[in-house]
């Protein structure tokens, strides 16, 4: 993880959105020059976990928070998901679909080239289908690479509050065969946390998604250690998330499987709750990647320039470190680390060129966006 693979003074040859050569290229007639001497060139970062198809905001209770309130006390009380998900339900297909494209298009001016949306603002049938196929539309039509996640299991809806067992059956029965016939989501992923789903009934939805064709993520350990690990592990999910909470034990068992766990820098001080611990996590033997968690509740972060700094900062990561786990490890996050996420002949040629002169300077100066280009399958945006 502390191993960034530095490569000094080297050109490279994108031919066909590909990255061909790597060292010294000869000049040729046929080829556009874009110089960039005296830069830095890192991989465009892959933004692994987010929510970013959601209406309205949550800052009132952000400042509970601040006054006490629990992020568990707030979503007892009726708030949190669900408020989003009421405010979700009545916006226009048009409207999710405008806001979505707005925000990548701001994403991909700070340096994401690739994002992960997950579902889970809508909980009722035709919701999660419009949030699905708005993600879908965007994954066909957007400059930015998309990987998409069906997140119906994301809280219990308040229709069905006092009988659990019927909303995880029309998961089980309706939502997941209809999207995997339809091909609307890569991955099924599962808020496994207390007060949302037990690892019973994460187990339960989970295997169904992979009997479905699914690929599998997990929400584990933000709010409570609960086991979320052990069933990830178990599971041999591709990434397990938050891991705020998780245990000793737990973090054995992660550095011995396959899974990586996606750590996500600004829900700690969002919540006012614990730092993952990725210093211990590292030194175990974890893979990981930082992300996001782009959400109106817990992270209205879009930058991986400022989760990198978080990450240095308040996780104890080191530097190579937050670039790996904003890159090639998070390209490993959502299945994609053999097409993204580093420079590497034969990958796609998603890159950003900074405006500075050492790597260091990205999470250094965060509230400052130091990319001067971002290139996209080879070709260099303009951004109006
Ligand atoms: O990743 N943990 C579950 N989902 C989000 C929070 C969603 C919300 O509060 O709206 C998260 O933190
Ligand atoms: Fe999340």
């Amino acid at each position: 993880m502390n191993d960034i693979g530095l490569v000094v003074g080297a050109d490279i040859l994108v031919e066909g959105g590909v990255i061909k050569e790597i060292g010294t290229v000869a000049e040729r007639p046929d080829c556009d020059v874009f110089d960039v001497s005296g830069k830095i060139i890192v991989p465009g970062f892959v933004d692994s976990h987010t929510h970013l198809i959601f209406a309205g905001t949550r800052e009132r209770e952000f400042a509970m928070r601040a006054k006490g309130k629990t992020y568990g006390e707030i979503a007892a009380a009726g708030g949190g998901i669900i408020d989003t998900v009421r405010k979700t339900r009545e916006m226009p297909r048009s409207k999710l679909r405008s806001q979505a494209q707005r925000r990548l298009d701001k994403m991909l001016k700070w340096g994401t080239t690739a994002v992960e949306i997950k579902s889970g603002y809508g909980l009722d049938f035709a919701t999660e289908m419009r949030i699905l196929e708005t993600a879908n539309e965007l994954k066909e039509q957007a400059i930015t690479d998309i990987v998409v996640t069906f997140l119906g299991a994301h809280a219990l809806p308040p229709e069905h509050a006092n009988n659990r067992e019927n909303y995880i059956r029309i998961v089980i029965e309706e939502l997941i065969p209809q999207i995997a016939r339809k091909n609307l989501a890569d991955f099924c992923d599962v808020f496994c946390d207390e007060g949302f789903f037990t690892t019973a009934e994460t187990e339960k939805i989970l295997k169904s998604a992979r009997d479905n064709g699914l690929r599998l993520k997990m929400h584990a350990d933000e709010l409570a250690s609960n086991g979320g690990v052990e069933l990830a592990a178990a599971l041999n999910v591709v990434s397990v998330d938050h891991l705020e909470n998780i245990s000793a034990g737990e973090i054995e068992l992660l550095a011995k499987s396959e899974t990586v766990g996606v750590v996500l820098p600004s829900v700690a001080p969002y919540i006012r709750g614990k730092v993952a611990p990725a210093r211990q996590m590292i030194d175990s033997g974890c893979a990981l990647a930082i992300a996001s968690d782009f959400n109106p509740g817990t992270s209205m972060v879009d930058n991986m320039q400022t989760v990198m700094w978080l990450a240095v900062s308040l996780n104890q990561m080191t530097v190579e470190e937050a670039l790996n786990a904003a890159t090639i490890n998070a390209a490993a996050a959502v299945g994609l680390s053999d097409r993204l996420g580093s420079i590497e002949v034969g990958k796609q040629a998603d890159m950003i060129i900074l405006n500075a002169e050492d790597y260091s300077y990205l999470p250094y100066h965060f509230t400052e966006n130091i990319i001067a280009n971002v290139v996209k399958n080879g070709t260099v945006l303009e951004f109006s």
